[in-house]
């Protein structure tokens, strides 16, 4: 893999790409964590749907051609095959149908990370209706969750594992791999939620580990909201039969059959109804510019404003809860403060925009950011110590 030092500061995405989003001329944009900035390529692409609109009335062969065609880019992203991705409208409408199918019978154990994102632990509990069992996997003293403590919750009653890729909480990164490892051995499934990765951490789902990987387009991978993704292992998928559905889902959605349900061959049994089409438009858009400069590079990119950051925090004498290791972390980086609503609005006024979780600042890089950015959110913090612990 390419490390931060071997991409040529000339080469590298930031000063290169950030002409394409316009926030940069007023602001200092680290929050891609919560949304990516809005490109030109993509307003345009919003524009472009507007306009087919009042041109053409329906375009509806052409919405069903974005779907497939965001479905494509997605298994690129993945380094998948298309037909075992479906496109989803949130991580919430896929995670509650990959839930739907399992029959939580004698396996009726759901375990989760503490660092799930609300939708997932939520969806989770909403199982224990139907008889399921929820186990929380907490942090140790340092904030990481290793593998051998998803192990100790693990075991034959275990249907579904979840662990985030990375976490929105803290910038943590789980090693799926190896939980996936013990997953498997006691025979369960393992979701690996990667919205706070995809677009800014190379994620080959032929290695990650996982059975399951989900994310959306509002983050790093620069879209809008309304339109998420859900990659299933080919034998997984098959195996699964989702009772939360929708006529996208159907083996064939001209059939308009009231009569029964067949569900798609393919990853599209998890699709639901109609498809997001404004998001679409923004989704095709924002992942173009991703792949133009790669994820490889972007991730190169990333750690070495990351790094740069680390260096500085530590200079200030900041506490910063995100793992220093780079294998340990990926965009996200958080830090404590003692009023984080007072840090965040000073830091806005001087328009650098972050935004926060509990007692946590939380700054994120993408493609975007300059080393310049980096400089000037520390020599802010350094302004507002007194707000740091
Ligand atoms: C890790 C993670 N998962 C899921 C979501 C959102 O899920 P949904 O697409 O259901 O809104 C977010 C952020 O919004 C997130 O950070």
């Amino acid at each position: 893999m390419t490390s931060a030092r071997d991409v040529d500061v000339e080469t590298r995405p930031g000063a290169l790409i950030r002409g394409e989003f316009p926030i940069f001329e007023t602001a200092t944009y680290l929050n891609s964590c919560s949304q990516g900035a809005l490109s030109h390529r993509v307003r345009d692409a919003v524009e472009e749907w507007l306009s087919g609109w009042d041109a053409n009335g329906a375009e509806w062969d052409f919405w069903v051609e974005r779907n497939e065609t965001f479905r494509s880019a997605i298994s690129r992203l993945l380094h998948a095959q298309a037909e075992d991705v479906a496109v989803t409208t949130s991580v919430s409408q896929g995670v509650s149908a990959l839930v739907s199918a399992l029959p939580l019978d004698e396996r009726n154990r759901i375990v989760i990370s503490e660092y799930e994102f609300p939708t997932v632990g939520q969806i989770a509990h909403a199982q224990e209706l139907r008889g399921a069992e929820v186990v929380h996997v907490l942090p140790g003293s340092d904030g990481e969750i290793p593998a051998e403590r998803f192990a100790e919750a693990i075991d034959q009653r275990t249907a579904l594992v979840c662990c985030t890729t990375l976490s929105y909480r803290s910038g943590h990164r789980h090693d799926v791999g190896a939980i996936a490892e013990a997953a498997h051995a006691a025979g369960a499934l393992v979701l690996a939620d990667s919205y706070q990765a995809c677009g800014a951490v190379e994620l080959d789902v032929r290695s990650l580990g996982a059975d399951v990987v989900t994310g959306g387009t509002v983050k790093y991978l620069l879209g809008t909201a309304g339109l998420g993704f859900m990659w299933l292992r080919p034998e997984v998928r098959q195996a699964l039969v989702p009772t939360q559905t929708g006529w996208f889902a159907d083996e064939d959605i001209f059939a308009m059959s009231i009569a029964d349900y067949s569900p798609h061959r393919s990853a599209r049994r998890f699709d639901s109804g109609t498809p997001p089409v404004p998001a679409l438009y923004a989704g095709v858009a924002g992942l173009s510019l991703v792949q133009e400069v790669g994820v490889q590079a972007i991730e190169a990119h990333v750690r070495g404003l990351v790094d740069r950051l680390l260096d500085g925090l530590e200079s200030l004498g900041a506490t910063v809860p995100t793992p220093g290791d780079p294998s340990r972390r990926g965009p996200l980086v958080c830090v404590r403060s003692n009023d984080v609503t007072a840090l965040v609005r000073a830091l806005a006024a001087e328009r650098m925009i972050v935004s926060s979780r509990e007692d946590k600042v939380r700054v994120s890089l993408h493609l975007y950011n300059v080393d310049e950015d980096v400089d000037r959110l520390l020599e802010a913090l350094a302004r507002h110590r007194a707000l740091l612990t």
